[in-house]
């Protein structure tokens, strides 16, 4: 679930928030998933993977992740990023741009504090994206912290990330492939819509 809080009355948003109600009524799963593309410095490449988006609070989109893995150091090197839901149970797809940055101390200590225990003793435990020598060690490390380690208290190397976009598409599948597009640009505070071919 995505926790929508300080719903703001902007026509994509409004949108947004209707969508994400039909989505859950038509029995969408793993609508958290979002994917996050972003550009290494060090390598010249594109990179993308999914995380869980777990807050929209006002125009504001919160995730969760290791401050000092590959996609932190992307995010930190060069902040423009873009992000993609796809709910295919509504056959859905939003598409977003945008500058990303870490969210407070105090939103992480606060959220973290409250997540469950086993969650957080790998936020703990990982050293993400970091080569390991087995599967067996990861276990390893997880149980120890598990065990020994306070679990309530947010490590300096886990937290959120927010952007706000700037861009957002639009996307609504049709029987017959005449896909509705409609794009939000905000320009000098405000939403602009067009609707692209398909
Ligand atoms: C559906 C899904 C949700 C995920 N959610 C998160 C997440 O919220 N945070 C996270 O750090 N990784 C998440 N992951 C794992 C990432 O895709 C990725 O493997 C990991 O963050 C390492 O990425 P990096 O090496 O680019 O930093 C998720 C993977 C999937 C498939």
């Amino acid at each position: 679930m995505i926790n929508l809080i300080n719903k703001i009355d902007e026509e994509p948003y409004v949108k947004l928030y209707k969508l994400y109600d039909n989505a859950l009524e038509s029995g969408q799963s793993n609508v958290e998933a979002m994917l996050i593309a972003s550009y290494s410095n060090e390598t010249n490449e594109v990179d993308a993977r999914y995380v869980n988006l777990k807050f929209i609070s006002s125009d504001n989109f919160i995730f969760f992740s290791n401050y000092k893995s590959p996609k932190a150091n992307q995010f930190n090197a060069h902040d423009q990023i873009s992000a993609v839901m796809y709910w295919n149970a509504i056959d859905t797809q939003i598409r977003m741009k945008a500058k990303i940055h870490k969210v407070s101390k105090e939103f992480n200590n606060k959220y973290f504090t409250n997540r469950q225990p086993e969650k957080n003793a790998v936020a703990i435990s990982s050293k993400q994206s970091i080569e390991i020598d087995s599967y067996e060690k990861v276990i390893n490390n997880y149980e120890k912290t598990l065990e020994t380690k306070n679990l309530k208290k947010c490590p300096e190397y886990w937290g959120g990330f927010e952007f706000t976009p700037y861009s957002i598409e639009f996307w609504q599948g049709n029987e017959k492939r005449i896909n509705k597009r409609e794009l939000f640009v905000k320009n000098e505070g405000k939403w602009v819509s067009k609707f692209l071919q398909p």
